[in-house]
């Protein structure tokens, strides 16, 4: 199979979401009969490439079949100040197998090291598949998350708020900066671009929470995708578990009747054994990869799915 790389065209977005609602749902129901997690429609995926090209435009890579032109696969290549990630990759059901996946990836690895930057990504520990595309590419697995689902009662949380949700606040339209940098503080990493993104919150649904220490400083931040698609907690990065409580608390308390996802990291077990007595239920596992130099950083992290954040 002959194919070329090429942008994801506006015209082409309702494509992009069935390729990946497909390949999804194909996935999980072949190899795990859980194709049901994804639903029924395609539609709710359309949030993907509308984010990316609203984020990164002409970034996202489509793999393109020479002859017909038909898409085969899709890769969101992210590029950031201090390394490239890179969101979901997924091939059609029908051209899997074949390379495309690994091809892509590579194209992604190629854009880095033109930068001298390395590629991070987080992947499912269900999909054995995508684990071992990427740890087979030279990508190293780094820190586990578990995907916890957090149900809200409509009236907003019942259990007692922990300490420090007085120091939590909404973020100020014009931190982006700030918040990046605090970021870079703890975990090594810069995308001000991102936080600018969910402050303006032109595409999708947003809404940053921050927490202050005792002396006025930023110590924690958590952005929430109120999106119908995608509910979940993240990204977000805080000094200590405790602020991370905080604001996961204010968050879910203001935005009770809907489930939530948030993915903690395994290790942080004070703030994971706190999250069960929320009633979170695990639903996932996903580990960090990364390839090339990065920092390991310090601090607890949130990743997400959209945009992708590692
Ligand atoms: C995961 C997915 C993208 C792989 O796409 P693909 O086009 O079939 O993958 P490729 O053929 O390019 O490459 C797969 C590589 O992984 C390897 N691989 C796959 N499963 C493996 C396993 N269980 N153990 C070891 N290696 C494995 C293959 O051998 C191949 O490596 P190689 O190129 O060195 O031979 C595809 O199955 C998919 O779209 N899944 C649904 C969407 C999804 O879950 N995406 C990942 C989440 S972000």
């Amino acid at each position: 199979m002959s194919f070329e790389f090429s942008t994801v065209r506006s015209d082409e977005h309702p494509a992009i979401a069935a390729l990946l609602h497909g390949s999804l749902v194909h996935w999980y129901e072949s190899k795990l009969r859980q194709g049901y997690r994804f639903g029924d429609s395609p539609d709710p995926f359309l949030i993907f490439p509308q984010v990316y090209e609203a984020l990164d435009p002409g970034e996202a890579m489509v793999a393109r079949e020479k002859e017909g032109g038909q898409i085969l696969g899709v890769c969101f290549v992210h590029r950031r100040e201090t390394h490239f990630a890179v969101g979901i990759v997924a091939t059609l059901p029908d051209a899997g197998a074949r390379g495309v996946a690994r091809a892509m990836m590579q194209e992604a690895i190629k854009r880095a090291e033109a930068e001298g930057k390395p590629v991070r990504l987080v992947s499912s520990l269900l999909n054995l598949d995508s684990y071992s595309l990427y740890t087979k590419m030279g990508f190293v697995p780094r820190t586990i998350f578990q995907d916890l689902m957090m149900a809200v009662p409509e009236g907003g949380m019942t259990v007692q708020a922990p300490q420090g949700v007085d120091r939590v606040r909404v973020a100020r339209a014009d931190e982006a900066s700030a918040l990046a940098d605090f970021e870079a503080s703890l975990q090594g990493i810069r995308r001000e671009k991102d936080y600018a993104f969910f402050l303006e919150d032109r595409v999708g649904l947003w809404k940053v929470w921050v927490s202050e220490g005792g002396d006025g400083r930023i110590n924690g931040v958590l952005v929430v995708s109120l999106n119908a698609a995608m509910p979940m907690l993240g990204p977000g990065v805080a000094g200590d578990e405790a602020a991370a409580l905080a604001m996961i608390w204010t968050a879910l308390n203001e935005l009770g009747g809907k489930s939530y996802v948030l993915l903690a990291p395994a290790a942080a077990a004070g703030l994971v054994r706190t999250l069960y007595g929320w009633g979170a239920r695990n639903i996932e596992l996903h580990v960090a990869q990364a390839y090339g130099d990065t920092p390991e950083g310090s601090g607890i992290v949130f990743p997400t799915f959209l945009p992708e954040s590692a």
